[in-house]
């Protein structure tokens, strides 16, 4: 097949992202995308993404004026050498099962008589559900090939099948689809040859030998980061404050205990081709550290002078040895998106992740499993759902990934 033809189809849920990835590689592969895009999946990715990467109009609507006067559903089929569903949602293997055509992905797919595989993602429960399991029956039973989803943490906290497989193991697919050699193994991955730093975790600055000052962060989001940078390929240097976390795998990590040990590391590492400030970097320490403990005993509680430490970020932005892509963290509690957007500016980096921590998942986000981010950079801001953050470091990789191969 010269240049196969795929008519994405993108569902409604927190996979969606990863189609955007997908794209990437069909097309870095040869192929050529046109999405449809369902009203859920546009909750989740926008038709802006899905057509910037694609490079082809993005369609959205059954009733489109235009596209029906050309029979578009039809038209969009015809053109196409293979459907693929991804992520397929257990309402759309329903809707495929049963025939419904309520929408132009279910109208398309009912109309079509090109090959179609679907991508399934999805809770396990609703995977493992009687009816699902009834629906992808049908649907192989009628040759549409059925991609299983990998086991895995998902989203929603819960571990099991139902998670998307990864964008490269798609690709595979649609790729031995379309009659094109899998990529080998040996394939480059997207981040070879590429050092990434990151910082993470509290720093803790001591009043005494045995007393420190320090916060909640419990270093999950920036090791996310690291692990993920390091599974597509990158060198990774961790530079990280005081936490109980495991080093993942294949990354160098320098552990440090203060904010101006963790300037000094971070300087040391330089150059690097993206650097992620994760850390929650104390903004003070005390003046005096106290040679001895401090006793209580007959004196006054001691008051503690504090001076401003070091803004790692800002001094790395401004180093002659500054990484192209520059990218910090930012906790905000109000205005988030604008006190992102200033930040950017101030500090003079070309990301900022907002954490939102006004939510109800507020007591969770600092030490807990789960985050809600917001990616603000010069061209606009993409609100991520909330998710694990093992899957919040993947996605937010994924588009360093991107950036770094524009
Ligand atoms: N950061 C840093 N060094 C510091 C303080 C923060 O490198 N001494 C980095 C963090 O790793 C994170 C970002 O800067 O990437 C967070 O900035 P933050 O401290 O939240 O912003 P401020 O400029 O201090 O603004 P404000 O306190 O007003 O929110």
């Amino acid at each position: 097949m010269a240049t196969p033809r795929i008519l994405l189809v993108v569902g409604g849920g927190i996979a969606a992202y990863k189609s955007c990835e997908l794209i990437r590689l069909i097309r870095k592969g040869g192929g050529e995308v046109t999405c449809v895009l369902t009203d859920g999946g546009a909750r989740f990715v926008t038709p802006l993404a899905l057509g910037a990467l694609s490079e082809n109009p993005v369609h959205t609507t059954l009733w489109d004026l235009k596209n029906e006067v050309e029979m578009g559903h039809i038209q969009l089929s015809r053109q196409a050498d293979l459907i693929v569903v991804c992520p397929a949602t257990a309402n759309m293997l329903a809707k495929m099962a049963a025939g419904i055509a309520d929408d132009l992905a279910a109208t398309l797919l009912l109309a079509t008589d090109k090959p179609v595989l679907a991508v399934p993602a999805m809770n396990l429960r609703m995977w493992r559900h009687a009816a699902t399991v009834r629906n992808v029956e049908t649907l192989r039973a009628a040759g549409v090939e059925v991609v299983e989803p990998d086991e895995g943490m998902m989203a929603c906290g819960e571990f099991g099948a139902g998670r998307l497989p990864e964008p490269e193991a798609i690709w595979a697919r649609i790729a031995a689809h379309c009659g094109i050699a899998p990529p080998p193994a040996q394939q480059p991955l997207p981040l070879a040859g590429r050092h990434v730093l990151v910082t993470a975790g509290p720093t803790h600055e001591p009043i005494d030998p045995v007393r420190y000052i320090a916060n909640r962060s419990s270093g999950r989001q920036g090791y996310a980061i690291a692990a993920a940078a390091a599974a597509m390929g990158a060198r990774v240097t961790l530079v990280s404050g005081p936490v109980t976390l495991p080093t993942p795998a294949g990354v160098d990590r320098i552990d440090v205990e203060t904010a101006r040990e963790m300037d000094e590391a971070v300087k040391r590492a330089l150059p690097a081709d993206v650097a992620v400030m994760v850390a929650a970097v104390a903004d003070w320490r005390t003046l005096h550290v106290a040679g001895g403990k401090i006793k209580k005993r007959g004196a006054a509680p001691p008051a503690l002078l504090l001076t401003e430490n070091p803004d790692i970020l800002a001094t790395v932005a401004g180093d002659p040895l500054r990484p192209g892509l520059l990218i910090g963290f930012a906790a905000e509690t109000e205005n988030v998106i604008d006190n992102a957007r200033d930040k950017r500016r101030r500090k003079g980096v070309d990301w900022i992740i907002a954490n939102d921590v006004s939510g109800p998942g507020r007591q969770s986000v600092m030490g807990g499993p789960v985050n809600t981010v917001h990616i603000v950079t010069a061209a606009g801001t993409e609100d991520l759902p909330e998710m694990p953050k093992e899957e919040v470091g993947r996605a937010i990789v994924e588009r360093i990934a991107l950036a770094l191969a524009q």
